[in-house]
């Protein structure tokens, strides 16, 4: 493979001169080559592939391998294949920073996939967007990622839409009006997921009897928990990240509090979470992007393709990364070339666009209008309940 794109550079060289040799020796099959004419064209993804939510970031980078691969054996994009430069930021804010000024000035990618979490699409859409280059978070939902930010995307709803949905299905579906709700202060998502549900619960009727914000990194929950307990609510929404909910749901089960009094958010979403606490949180609910048995043509046909191939189930990370990368994609094919400018545009008029998530399109705010899933767990799995929104 090396030596046949040195092959193509250097004849490329001979024909059109050496202004393009500098493009093609870029290791990385570098974008600069390849908005110009090479063999490949340079996608940057930034995720967690280690540290705390390690399982966000192998997830959704095997969402976008399959998606890409998919792609380049149906032709790539105006004739040529693309190439994911993936970095690790380590579940870090500041090394998501670090990542995608590296992407973009050494890589010199053409568009930029990533975070999952919220605080690293924040702190990587910055770097992003001042250096003009378009970027599509496939799973961040705070509200503020995309807010004024001209080149940052997202394939998935906004925490506006989580919450509210989670908040109608909490008092109106679920007939719960005295609720408790339990997150971590500090943390964009779980703090401003949790302030739309509370909006809405009372809007709707609802009592909010215990509001709790913990601290990041605290793993004793108990106080807390009894606390919640003691104002007697007959639903708990705690919008967290699986890893700190798998010590919530233990430390509940100890105090005696039952698994189905409780309601999460998409962050939720991890095979570790049913690992660790699946009896613990029998018969609870969880807001997400989509479930393994959701019954949509698109997600279905996913599903297959994803465990042909990894030999397990998807997570809704998996499904999001695929979409984000088959959305990135398809602008790129529809733009009418490869500049950043070109593809930001394409990206921003993206229409009815056929996910493996659903159908979505990109509005003004850019961010993407399409449907919810509340999942249940019930004997050790992630099962579809129903559809809202979209
Ligand atoms: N929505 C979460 C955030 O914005 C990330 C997440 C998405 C986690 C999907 C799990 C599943 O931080």
């Amino acid at each position: 493979m090396l030596a046949r794109r040195t092959l193509i550079c250097s004849s490329w060289a001979l024909v059109v001169g050496l202004g393009l040799l500098a493009g093609c020796s870029k290791p990385a099959g570098g974008g600069a080559a390849s908005a110009g004419g090479g063999e490949t064209i340079a996608v940057g993804a930034f995720l967690s592939l280690t540290g705390s939510d390690s399982t966000f970031g192998i997830d959704t980078q095997q969402g976008i391998e399959l998606a890409t691969e998919q792609t380049n054996a149906a032709g790539g994009v105006k004739g040529k294949k693309i190439k994911i430069v993936a970095e690790d930021d380590k579940s870090s804010p500041q090394e998501a920073s670090i990542k995608v000024k590296q992407l973009i000035d050494r890589d010199h990618v053409v568009a930029v996939l990533g975070e999952v979490a919220s605080s690293r699409s924040l702190a990587g859409g910055q770097v992003a967007n001042t250096s003009h280059v378009p970027m599509i978070t496939p799973s961040s939902t705070n509200v503020t990622v995309t807010q004024g930010k001209d080149w940052v995307f997202r394939a998935c709803f906004t925490d506006d839409m989580q919450g509210q949905q989670a908040a109608v299905f909490a008092v109106t579906g679920q007939h719960r009006t005295k609720l408790a709700i339990l997150y971590a202060a500090q943390d964009a998502y779980s703090s401003g997921l949790a302030q739309t549900f509370r909006d809405e619960a009372k809007r709707l009727g609802a009592t909010i009897v215990a509001d709790k914000g913990y601290q990041k990194g605290e793993t004793n929950f108990t106080t807390y928990l009894e606390q919640i307990k003691a104002a007697a609510p007959e639903l708990v929404f705690v919008p967290n990240y699986y890893n700190d909910m798998v010590q919530v749901a233990r430390q509940a089960k100890t105090l005696g509090m039952s698994g189905a009094s409780f309601l999460g958010g998409d962050g939720w979403d991890s095979e570790d979470l049913l690992k660790g606490a699946a009896a613990e949180l029998e018969g609870s609910f969880f807001t997400n992007h989509y479930a393994p048995d959701v019954p949509w043509p698109n997600s279905q046909r996913f599903v297959a393709d994803y465990r042909a191939k990894f030999h397990r189930e998807p997570s809704s990370l998996a499904a999001q990364g695929y979409d984000a990368a088959k959305l990135l994609y398809d602008a790129m094919t529809r733009a009418p070339d490869l500049k950043p400018e070109s593809i930001k545009n394409a990206i921003a008029s993206t229409k009815g666009f056929q996910g493996a998530t659903g159908t979505l399109s990109i509005d003004a705010n850019h961010n993407a209008q399409k449907p919810l899933v509340v999942v249940r767990i019930t004997g050790g799995k992630f099962t579809y309940f129903s559809t809202a929104g979209g």
